[in-house]
């Protein structure tokens, strides 16, 4: 037997307003993505961007339904939205930004399990690191440089890609 320990590197930044220019307009894309958000249930809300290797970016905001499990997270529609739009273009970024109308969203905004392998996928397609960018309304904000600090072990099964 052998004990494996897995780390992972972060940046973390006190506020937007540190972040590299690049990374910050992308999360204000996000926050502004919010805005689109249809929430009657959970009444939080929640905004991401995706900015593909051409540049271009692409929202998308979390979409509930009144049969919860029919809803789908703000990153799944932007990374889907990405993809059915420009399926040849690698994804480079995600930011990802929330607010609640019952509380202060004061912490990064992490991605969903099922979101995080939903973005996995995009890096393995175009072999290609995405960074995420994760902040709330307020507080510090997060940077990682690819998902596999966020999914480590992913289940990436090579015999379905043939
Ligand atoms: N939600 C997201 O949009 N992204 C996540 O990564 C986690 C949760 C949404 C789903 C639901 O509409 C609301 O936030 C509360 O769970």
């Amino acid at each position: 037997m052998k004990q494996i320990t897995h780390s992972f590197d972060y940046q973390s930044f006190d506020s937007a307003s540190e972040l590299p220019s690049a990374d910050r307009e992308l999360f204000e894309k996000a926050k502004s993505a919010i805005a689109g958000s249809y929430a009657p249930y959970s009444h939080y809300h929640v905004g991401a961007a995706v900015k593909l290797a051409n540049g271009n970016v692409i929202t998308g905001s979390n979409q509930e339904n009144m049969s919860f499990p029919a809803g789908l997270c703000a990153e799944r529609v932007a990374v889907f939205a990405a993809a059915s739009n420009f399926p040849d273009i690698p994804v480079a970024a995600i930011a990802i930004s929330a607010i609640s109308d019952d509380f202060e969203v004061s912490e990064p905004v992490p991605p969903c399990g099922m979101c995080r392998q939903a973005i996995v996928e995009y890096e393995m397609k175009f072999d290609n690191k995405i960074r995420i960018i994760l902040g709330g309304r307020s507080g510090k904000i997060f940077v990682f440089d690819g998902m596999g600090s966020l999914l480590p072990l992913a289940f990436v099964e090579k015999g379905l890609a043939k």
